[in-house]
């Protein structure tokens, strides 16, 4: 197997780091790896915030639900979908920014954004660093919006905390090709046979050394998906100033 790939499948999140902050240098390299993604259209609509004040970062990690990660690691990012630069812009040029408020445009943003992140992430694991994202921001994104004095058209979407790792997690089992990959056309019946995925990932969260439960990945999503989770975040969105 290709190197990178193999170090790629060796991905588990990391929530416990070593409080200690990364140099400058590989900070830099960490962001020359998010500005490398690719871009819709070169909109480069993201922006990356570095929390270094500690009571911002503590109030950011409580508000997720993940203090000690967020605040003991070697750095933690805000990653925003951000159009506010664009805004600027055409205001500067009296051109409408009706465009920029609608749903594509968010879209864009949003993928361009997650697309950073991710260089990020797998330079960073290159590194031999550990990562964890952090989307419970979302928990309270008027909160974060007033923490990080954000402006309109951008919506913060997730942190991430990356560091050196003190423990490592196992490996979880992904969903097996022949459930997510296909040729041509959408295999319904195919995608939608869990039984094998369920014994797997039964096996793995029996077995795991922490925080063993009986479950599987179907009686997971059948409990994470039983309510309608964070409904306020299509209100903040339009308060930002996007037209759903
Ligand atoms: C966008 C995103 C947001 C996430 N938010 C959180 C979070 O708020 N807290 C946390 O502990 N893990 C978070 N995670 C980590 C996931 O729980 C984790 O990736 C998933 O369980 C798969 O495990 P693995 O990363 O170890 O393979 C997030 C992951 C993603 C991609």
């Amino acid at each position: 197997m290709n190197e990178l790939v193999a170090r790629m499948a060796n991905h588990a999140s990391v929530r416990q780091f070593k409080d200690q902050p990364l140099s400058t240098e590989i900070k830099q390299e960490l962001l020359t790896a998010a500005q490398s993604g690719a871009s819709s259209n070169f909109v480069q609509a993201w922006t990356v915030l570095e929390i270094n004040d500690k009571a911002v970062r503590s109030k950011l990690g409580q508000l997720a639900h993940c203090e000690p990660y967020v605040l003991h690691s070697g750095v933690f990012y805000v990653f925003i979908a951000d159009l506010y630069r664009q805004k600027i812009l055409l205001e500067q040029h009296h051109q409408d920014i009706a465009s920029l408020r609608n749903l594509e445009s968010l879209l864009v943003s949003v993928v361009d954004t997650t697309i950073s992140a991710q260089n990020m992430v797998i330079a960073a694991e290159q590194m031999g660093l550990g990562i964890c994202y952090i989307g419970g921001l979302r928990n309270d994104l008027f909160q974060v919006k007033q923490l990080l004095t954000l402006p309109e058209l951008t919506v913060p979407l997730f942190g991430l905390t990356i560091g050196e790792p003190l423990s490592q997690n196992e490996v979880k089992p992904r969903l097996p090709q022949a459930n997510q990959v296909a040729i041509d056309v959408y295999p319904r019946q195919q995608f939608t046979d869990l039984s094998a995925y369920d014994q797997i990932t039964g096996d793995y969260y029996q077995n795991r050394t922490q925080n063993n439960q009986q479950t599987n990945w179907s009686q997971k999503n059948l409990a994470f998906f039983k309510e309608i989770r964070r409904p306020e975040v299509s209100q903040f969105i339009k308060k930002q100033g996007f037209v759903l």
